[in-house]
């Protein structure tokens, strides 16, 4: 990852002949509470999801089934992650510009969050984005 606020966390894998078991742990696997779940599925194929950043929640990703990519981007560097494993997971912390597409059919796309649903908290115009980077990261 170049982005290094932005985490690739490899999750607890027990493996069985009767089939795989995850488990994550709030404040152990994800570095927050969990307040939120949510998830994506029934994307049609070519969809675009996220677009937007978050002001002050913290989200953790997961590919549940199938698989697709989120572009981030910190203000500096912009970065293409491909989820495709149940056991690998993204965080995503707050101030973060996020784009999700090509999902595969079937995806299922798990989300934790630590606050629960705020749409103050929310970035969804780009040039909006910028302009708060700009105001809370002063250029050298
Ligand atoms: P949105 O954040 O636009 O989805 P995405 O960024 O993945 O494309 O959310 C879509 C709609 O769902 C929007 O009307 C807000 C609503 N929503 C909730 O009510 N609660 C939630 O926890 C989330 C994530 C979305």
């Amino acid at each position: 990852m170049n982005l290094d606020r932005c985490k690739l966390i490899n999750l607890p894998k027990i493996v069985d002949p009767r089939g795989n078991l995850t488990f994550i742990e709030g404040g152990r696997h994800v570095p927050f509470d969990i307040k939120r779940v949510f998830y994506l599925y029934d994307v049609p194929g070519g969809a675009d999801r996220g677009g937007h950043a978050l002001k002050k929640c913290h989200q953790f990703l997961i590919a549940m089934s199938g698989s697709f990519d989120i572009i981030l981007y910190d203000g500096k560097e912009k970065q293409r992650i491909h989820l495709n494993r149940s056991y690998n997971g993204l965080h995503i912390p707050p101030m973060i510009w996020r784009e999700m597409d090509n999902f595969s059919s079937g995806s299922v796309c798990l989300a934790l969050a630590s606050s629960t649903y705020s749409p103050e908290d929310y970035y969804r115009d780009y040039n909006e984005y910028l302009k708060a980077l700009a105001t809370s990261q002063p250029s050298k």
